[in-house]
């Protein structure tokens, strides 16, 4: 065997952020760059030996030359097995359920989700251990601070490793197995939900539906899961071929990104249905017949219908959303007498409350559901999920999300984000706001009135851990929140995220337009925030 034990110099901007390393592609292709980080991941996670590692990635450009990269390092280090997916092919939460299905030690996605691909776009590292989910925030300082003093890495010096055909090779003493990139996802759904009830939904010919994969990884699990497994016609999913720089898209599912799929669903001849998942497959938007269904009501409706999917007929442990998320799911959770947890933003947050059994659904603003089934969103469960629901219930979504709001009232629910403003008066807003928050509580704007404003601290219940200044919130008496926090995703400078919700019992006034419903707040976010002020920003870049 020819290891190489090459020497290097730290760098010193391998920080993880909210979702792993992710850094332009240039960044990612300067010499030892990704070598060291992943160096300085397999030297924090301990003994590799006798252990199997899971890989793959989006798709994106690049993946297939670190694939190549990490595989030859994984070797260097002593893993028995690897399991690859086919070409390269492996989305976030396929990744999750190989890990868990095989007693992997972890797995490592290269994505950077939904931000753009392509040689001028971006790359990801993702490390998950050995739950399938996301590396806490323990592993991913370790991590980090290896990579401050790193002054080697290894590797093995062999041809690549054709990863076009389902194969089993070696690759020095280490077993690589190609492997099929959908098969083992698509056991396990098969597991949770009613297939053949989904079956006849998509037969009777009178319910029709559309995906959009955005050209990313979604894409292949999607043609074999919709199309060949459950019948519906060849050409229900769109953009199902992963690119390497999306097709020049913003592979994010929502409003503004996914607004081909959008003039569809609220087209001439609109389906009954409609998805779209981000470039990693973990995100989803779900749209019906000319209707938006916001990710917050989504996770509501799940956890309120959770009872007709085979998979969680026995009922719910628990729920858990991030902060920022609305507050639709408490309600359910309420009625149902089941505990609601409330995390930082970051799907990582929820490993130990799904771990432990005490919360079954999760869900977040940003697109994102899932459940105990593995340790990720899961964009392809989601649809799943309401597919299963109508076939149940024989409805429409838009039939299925007004009687929720009926029985729950309607919690209204915007964010507005304003994308790559400057980090400096970012940074100067959020501390600005900060040092107001003691002055907030009892002050009136308009009708509202402040109850609480803090900045928010979460303990985890499990294992006891802090981490704090996770968003500014200001409660206002009747139940409305805004939310302000810099996203942990970006870039580019800094994105500037507002939340805006508010609360309406009567069913009389639940058809406003949201950003009619939510004006007055709008306004007094502006107002508390001077976002206009110190940004140099008249309007949000993106509405959803
Ligand atoms: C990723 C994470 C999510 C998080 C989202 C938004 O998708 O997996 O858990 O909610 O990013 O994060 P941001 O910090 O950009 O608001
Ligand atoms: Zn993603």
């Amino acid at each position: 065997m020819n290891i190489h034990k090459v020497s290097t110099t730290p760098l010193n901007d391998q920080k993880p952020g909210t979702s792993g390393l992710r850094k332009a592609v240039r960044v990612f292709q300067q010499p030892h760059y990704l070598e060291n980080f992943i160096q300085s991941t397999f030297d924090s996670v301990g003994d590799l030996r006798g252990q199997t590692l899971v890989l793959g990635g989006d798709g994106r450009y690049y993946n297939r030359q670190a694939i190549q990269i990490i595989l030859k390092m994984a070797a260097a280090n002593g893993i028995e097995r690897i399991k690859v997916g086919q070409q390269g092919i492996l989305s976030t939460p396929a990744t999750s359920a190989i890990i868990r299905k095989y007693q992997a030690i972890g797995g490592i996605i290269l994505s950077a989700s939904h931000n753009p691909g392509g040689p001028n776009g971006d790359f990801g590292v993702k490390y998950n251990i050995s739950n399938g989910g996301p590396a806490p925030e323990k592993v991913t300082e370790a991590i980090y601070d290896r990579s401050k003093v790193i002054d080697n890495y290894q590797i093995l010096e062999a041809p690549d490793v054709d990863l076009e055909t389902l194969s089993e090779s070696h690759l020095g003493e280490t077993v690589v197995e190609v492997i099929d990139s959908v098969q083992d996802y698509e056991e396990l759904m098969e597991s949770l939900f009613d297939f053949e009830r989904i079956q006849q939904l998509l037969a009777k010919g009178n319910f029709r539906f559309s995906i959009d994969a955005l050209h990313a990884v979604a894409g292949p699990y999607a043609h074999a899961i919709f199309e060949q497994r459950l019948g519906a016609p060849v050409g229900t999913v769109q953009n199902g071929t992963p690119l390497e720089d999306f097709g020049g898209g913003h592979p994010d599912p929502n409003l503004v990104y996914a607004h081909e799929l959008v003039d569809i669903l609220y087209g001439d001849d609109a389906p009954d249905f409609g998805a779209a998942f981000d470039g990693d497959g973990d995100r989803n938007m779900i749209l019906g017949h000319k209707f938006f269904v916001t990710p917050s009501d989504s996770l509501a409706v799940l956890a309120a219908n959770a009872k007709l999917v085979p998979g969680y007929s026995e009922g719910l442990a628990g729920v858990a959303r991030s902060m920022p998320t609305s507050q639709a799911v408490d309600r359910v959770a309420a009625q149902i007498g089941i505990e609601c947890y409330e995390t930082p933003t970051g799907w990582k947050f929820f490993g130990n409350l799904l771990d432990a059994g005490k919360a079954t659904l999760c869900g977040e603003e940003s697109f994102g559901t899932g459940s105990n089934h593995i340790r990720e969103k899961d964009g392809l469960w989601a649809v799943l999920f309401w597919l299963n629901i109508i076939a149940v219930r024989q409805q429409s979504v838009e039939q299925i999300v007004r009687e929720h709001w009926q029985t729950y009232g309607r919690n209204y629910y915007s964010r507005h984000d304003y994308e790559e403003i400057e980090t400096g008066p970012a940074n100067t807003l959020i501390e600005r706001l900060r040092s107001l928050l003691p002055t907030l509580k009892g002050k009136q704007f308009g009708n509202y009135e402040v109850e609480y404003s803090d900045d928010f601290s979460y303990t985890d219940p499990v294992d006891g851990s802090i981490s704090e200044k996770q968003g500014v919130r200001i409660g206002f008496t009747d139940g409305s929140r805004i939310v302000v926090r810099l996203s942990g995703t970006g870039t580019q400078g800094a994105t500037l995220r507002v939340y805006l919700e508010s609360y309406e019992q009567d069913p009389a006034k639940h058809d406003l337009e949201p950003q009619e419903a939510l004006a007055s707040l709008i306004t007094i976010a502006q107002e508390i925030a001077q976002i206009r002020e110190l940004t140099g920003r008249e309007q949000p870049t993106v509405i959803t």
